[in-house]
């Protein structure tokens, strides 16, 4: 068994219904056995139903009209437009703030405040009510939310120094996901993830495609602009890699990417 197919540290089962905890207690991505196979089965077959050059497209149309004449990528493009994009596809009415919110109190390091609790809410209620299925979709786009937007990032980080394959390169030697949580021998440890950008396993990422599908369109409605910070600060995480803020403006003259 390779350390990616050891079990995730459990999640506390005894929560208040429809609250964070209840959302970790529900996804695949914090389950084991048979409560893990059932619930990534309703992912799967929900990003089954999607077609991944929709969302390429219609991440290149977002794109291009969040960013206007130039702002911060990953809080302006990065985070909501990924997410916006996959909920339209997956045919739910969320609020993409509401995703952002949740994404950054869904690891079970995190305390949830109030707002992450409300954001919650309203994404139950966009998203068919507490049930499995729900807890699925919300995990899609929460899963979707920051890894995404970090992989848009990094990639951006490449692209702005000269064009080329900038996800494909930046999934190879710059990944937003550098490592994951497993339990083994009793203790919790963390297991890098060098050389599987998206895992491996049966846990591994079912998005992936969905994802270099939505980074893809978005890079491309960034052509055209350039970094007018070029050393951005980092997202302080330990698992996560990507800048926190990534500031751009129209280039006048022309350039591609630089
Ligand atoms: C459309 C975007 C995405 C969606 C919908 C998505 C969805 C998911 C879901 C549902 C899981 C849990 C799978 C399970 O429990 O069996 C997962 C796991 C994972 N995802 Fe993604 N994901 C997306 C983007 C990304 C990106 C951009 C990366 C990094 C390059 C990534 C890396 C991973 C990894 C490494 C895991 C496995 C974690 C582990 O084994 O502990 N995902 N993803």
């Amino acid at each position: 068994m390779t350390s990616l197919s050891a079990p995730v540290p459990p999640v506390p089962a005894e929560v208040r219904p429809a609250s964070v905890a209840w959302l970790r207690a529900s996804v695949s991505r914090f389950s084991n056995g048979p409560d893990h196979a059932r619930r990534r089965a309703l992912a799967v077959s929900a990003l089954a139903g999607v077609d991944v050059e929709a969302l390429r497209h219609k991440a290149f149309e977002a794109a291009r009209r969040a960013i206007g004449d130039g702002g911060d990528v990953m809080a302006v493009v990065a985070r909501p437009v990924p997410v916006a994009v996959l909920a339209g596809e997956l045919g739910l009415a969320v609020r993409p703030p509401d995703v952002v919110t949740v994404a950054a109190a869904y690891h079970p390091h995190v305390v949830p405040d109030a707002a992450a609790e409300a954001a919650l809410g309203r994404l139950l209620a966009a998203c068919g009510g507490i049930g499995e299925p729900a807890a699925a979709r919300i995990g899609l786009l929460v899963q979707a939310c920051d890894a995404t937007a970090g992989l848009i990032g990094n990639a951006l980080m490449v692209a702005f120094r000269g064009p080329g394959a900038a996800v494909a390169e930046t999934l190879r030697s710059n990944p937003p996901v550098l490592r994951t949580r497993r339990r083994i021998g009793g203790s919790d440890v963390f297991v890098e993830l060098a050389g599987t950008p998206f895992g491996a396993g049966p846990r591994e990422c079912p998005g992936a495609r969905h994802a270099i599908a939505l980074a893809t369109g978005v890079l491309q409605a960034l052509d055209g602009f350039r970094l007018t910070d070029p050393e951005p600060a980092w997202v302080p995480s330990p698992n996560l890699r990507m800048p926190s803020a990534l500031w751009v403006t129209r280039d006048r003259t022309g350039g591609r990417f630089c």
